[in-house]
């Protein structure tokens, strides 16, 4: 194979795959701590999906009224539906502050309070005091472009301490030792067609989710969540992949995102009759509900005739109420994407919006640390060597079966944070690699030469199509046997039609056709083994949702999902208990009760 593909070969301290939020606080950290670190990216690093995040960043300043890390991380287990694991929310939110001051200093144009403070406003499901009425102001917001202000200045950072970019190179598969740890990553240059072999002591996938798994998603078409499916193609198990998030406000037939800031705001949900229903679906947070409780209520409403519009399939936000300022100042953003989407003026009329798959809970587990697991039967938490995983890719697991709103951009500056440290404390710089057979870089290019040259009749468009039809129907917000079970059954066949794709060109540079086909290939992996822990779980628990099981089934389900999936495509299924400890005394565990907002 390396006769057809030449490689060039590099070798770093560490190499992070992914340039997005995460992957940028990884690479600032490791490389101001000296570490040689190599950052590759599919796309320019500020052109990535964080860029997207729009109404904040949470961490419990209390710059404009009470709020503690400890209601944070209430709030977080509670948003979780108790399977996120305590110790690691515990350090998630403690690490917030530090992490969000960090960010200031840095130079995030954070919006100002009069006083010149961090700005900060309230998302569903945050709380002061442990789920009291009164809501937290807790989401830092750079207006409503957070994660676009994030992500340019976490770059601008990395330029500083002169980090090392491979810019438009697709990352293929992990090089693995015969023990299964991993040495590196083999991939291949979009501008040249070049293939580069890099070695690490650490790989970082920092590669986000897999949104474009689905139909009508928020995320980038760029979201196939390569990292994930090269974990599963290295024999690791992917964690609590059933969980997906639908966010409640994408705008109807377009599917972008417009902010839970919005609701923040004052922003109010009707339905056909013009009633403000999360009154009877929360009494108490009413619009800033958790979000799969919103995304649900709204779901019912459409199923039961209070739809709007021609075919009564979607529901409007209101924010027409609100001060043009206030709309001018803080939601800029979603302003001109309802005006460019949708057609609407905000200041004058309401957005049609639909739930929509937004963010993927599951991905590559990880302890706190961000060090990739690979669970045994003896081990729960033993830990695959030289590999970790942090932001959406990973599941360390901070988000359990839903996320808050604003815990992602959390998570991802504080577990790159974390790999930094982490790196930092067990990688020595410029020592010798570990000796690497050509076993894993055969197999890798193996895949890519079988895909560069397929010759059947199917387009990758097609078969993709198929799959995002089949997961926005089958595998949606509420989900019951029948339907889980069709869908495990079609999604498979589907998979196995990837037998029949077509490639239409060969070549090696810019070849977007190859590309896609080759996230397609990531893609299916991650819908399979999605589906099939979705029709294992008999409850109901956060995002997912099942009208055969309605009730949390704490006895027998409070437990991590594990989805293995072999060469031949079957999965494997294996569960690891939550962590109900937490890290200090400081704050107590939160022992699972009835979610009600
Ligand atoms: O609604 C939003 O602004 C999205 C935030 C998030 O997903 O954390």
């Amino acid at each position: 194979m390396s006769d057809t593909y030449p490689i060039i070969d590099h070798e770093y301290d560490v190499v992070v795959v992914g340039g997005g939020g995460a992957g940028l606080r990884a690479t600032l950290g490791m490389t101001a701590g000296g570490l040689r670190t190599a950052c590759l990216s599919k796309v320019f690093p500020t052109r990535s999906h964080t860029v997207a995040a729009q109404g904040g960043i949470g961490a419990a300043l209390a710059n404009m009224g009470e709020d503690d890390w400890r209601f944070h991380m209430y709030d977080t287990v509670k948003g979780s539906d108790w399977l996120g694991d305590q110790d690691a929310i515990e350090y998630m939110c403690r690490n917030a502050i530090p992490a969000v001051i960090e960010l200031e200093h840095y130079g995030v144009p954070f919006s100002r309070t009069e006083d010149g403070k961090i700005y900060q406003r309230p998302f569903g499901g945050h709380t002061t005091n442990y789920g009291s009425s009164v809501m937290a102001k807790r989401a830092c917001a750079a207006a409503d472009s957070t994660g676009h202000a994030i992500l340019h200045t976490l770059y601008q950072q990395c330029l500083k301490y002169q980090a090392e970019f491979f810019i438009e190179y697709i990352a293929l598969d992990l090089l693995l030792a015969d023990d299964g740890s991993c040495l590196g990553v083999l991939a291949w240059c979009l501008e040249d067609g070049s293939i580069h072999r890099f070695r690490a002591h650490q790989t970082v996938l920092a590669t986000g989710g897999y949104g474009r798994a689905y139909f009508s998603c928020t995320s980038a078409h760029t979201c196939t969540g390569d990292g994930n499916a090269m974990a599963l193609r290295a024999g690791l198990p992917l964690q609590d992949m059933e969980f997906v998030q639908f966010h409640p406000t994408g705008i109807y037939g377009a599917g972008c995102l417009i902010t839970e800031g919005a609701r923040g705001e004052g922003g109010y949900l009707t339905n056909s009759e013009g009633e403000r229903f999360m009154e009877r679906y929360a009494p108490s947070a009413k619009d800033l509900a958790s979000r799969d409780v919103v995304s649900r209520a709204m779901t019912v409403e459409i199923n039961e005739g209070r739809g709007v519009g021609e075919h009564k399939d979607h529901i409007l936000l209101h924010l027409e109420h609100l001060d043009p300022e206030t709309l001018h100042k803080r939601l800029p953003g979603i302003s001109e994407t309802a005006r460019i989407f949708s057609n609407v003026d905000v200041t004058r009329e309401p957005i049609p919006v639909l739930p929509t798959v937004h963010y993927n809970m599951g991905g590559i587990p990880t302890n706190f640390h961000a060090e990739v697991l690979r669970p045994t039967p003896s081990n729960p938490d033993a830990i695959c060597g030289g590999l970790m995983a942090i932001g959406e890719a990973a599941c360390v697991s901070v988000h359990g079966a839903n996320r808050l709103g604003t815990n992602s951009l959390v998570d991802l500056v504080v577990f790159g944070r974390a790999a930094a440290y982490k790196a930092l404390e067990i990688v020595k710089s410029g020592t010798m690699h570990k000796p690497l057979s050509s076993a894993s870089e055969d197999a890798a290019l193996a895949r890519f030469d079988r895909i560069r040259n397929a010759a059947g009749k199917l387009k990758a468009g097609e078969i993709r199509l198929d799959m995002q039809r089949t997961m926005q129907t089958r595998c949606a917000v509420f989900r019951d046997d029948k339907l889980l079970n069709e869908g495990k059954v079609k999604i498979n066949e589907i998979a196995g039609t990837i037998r029949d794709l077509g490639i239409s060109d060969r070549s090696m540079i810019w070849n977007s056709d190859l590309v896609e086909a080759l996230e397609l290939d990531n893609l299916l992996a991650q819908a399979c083994v999605t589906v099939t822990s979705a029709e294992a779980r008999h409850e109901s628990r956060g995002a997912h949702a099942r009208d055969d099981f309605q009730s949390r089934d704490d006895v027998n389900w409070m437990k991590h999902t594990l989805a293995w999936r072999d060469a031949a495509g079957k999965v494997t299924l294996d569960y690891r208990a939550v962590h109900l400890n937490t890290l200090s005394n400081e704050v107590q565990s939160f022992p699972p009760k009835a979610r009600v907002y």
